[in-house]
């Protein structure tokens, strides 16, 4: 599968959502949406109507990121309101494998994240429950920190897992992916790339995007 760039608008101007959005149309493939309830992540950001707002001007779909307690009660809402993929975080799960079937069974592709100090070697009997796998390279909660190396093994034991069963699992990766890191994620078999200040900190932010695909694809090697 060719690298998928999914920005996280965490970087956006919030009061120009609309419009951050229409400048990445035509070079990303999603839009990252970092829901934040200031339990689970010591940050605060949106919720529900935001993203209900921002699917009536986004022509990309909603990659939606729950970093958020109590995941089971809140996911299958924001996939029947029409996010293209909601990710719970294993950690805030009580009933994963219910929520994940939720989600799909509203239409949306589901995903499971884990922080960087979970493994996840616990979670290969439910790769089949879901849509996406995304690994933290920062702990969860801010944009523009400093990616963690010590998950890259992860993410290579993650591959091989979702190798070993055939599976169309994608990996994605998010925190402090740039243009300095994002090849490694690639070559140890990440897909899908998160990017916030990389991309919206840039001058041009779908020139940026295009670059880090460019960079990602000719990495991948597996
Ligand atoms: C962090 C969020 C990320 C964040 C990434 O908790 O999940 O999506 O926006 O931002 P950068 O790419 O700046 O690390
Ligand atoms: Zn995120």
């Amino acid at each position: 599968m060719a690298a998928q760039i999914s920005p996280s608008i965490l970087s956006a101007d919030f009061a120009r959502l609309a419009e951050d959005v229409a400048i990445i149309a035509d070079s990303a493939d999603w839009v990252h949406v970092d829901v934040m309830d200031n339990h689970f992540v010591p940050n605060l950001t949106l919720g529900l109507p935001v993203v209900e707002a921002l699917l009536k001007h986004s022509a990309l779909p909603l990659d939606c990121h729950l970093m958020i307690e109590d995941p089971d009660r809140w996911a299958p809402q924001y996939a029947e309101a029409g996010a293209g993929s909601v990710t719970i975080h294993a950690e805030a799960a009580k009933a994963p494998i219910r929520t994940l079937r939720a989600i799909r069974a509203a239409g949306a592709r589901a995903g499971l994240g884990v922080n960087p100090a979970t493994p996840v070697d616990g979670f290969e009997d439910i790769l089949g429950e879901i849509d996406m796998l995304l690994l933290m390279t920062v702990e969860p909660g801010f944009g523009g920190q400093k990616f963690l190396d010590v998950v890259l093994p992860k993410i290579r034991r993650a591959r091989e897992l979702i190798k070993a069963r055939d599976l169309p699992v994608w990996l994605q990766v998010d925190g402090g992916v740039s243009a300095e890191t994002i090849e490694r994620c690639a070559e140890a078999g990440a897909d899908v790339f998160v990017a916030g200040s990389a991309v919206y900190g840039a001058e041009d932010p779908a020139e940026a995007i295009r670059k880090l695909k460019e960079r990602a694809e000719a990495a991948t090697a597996w």
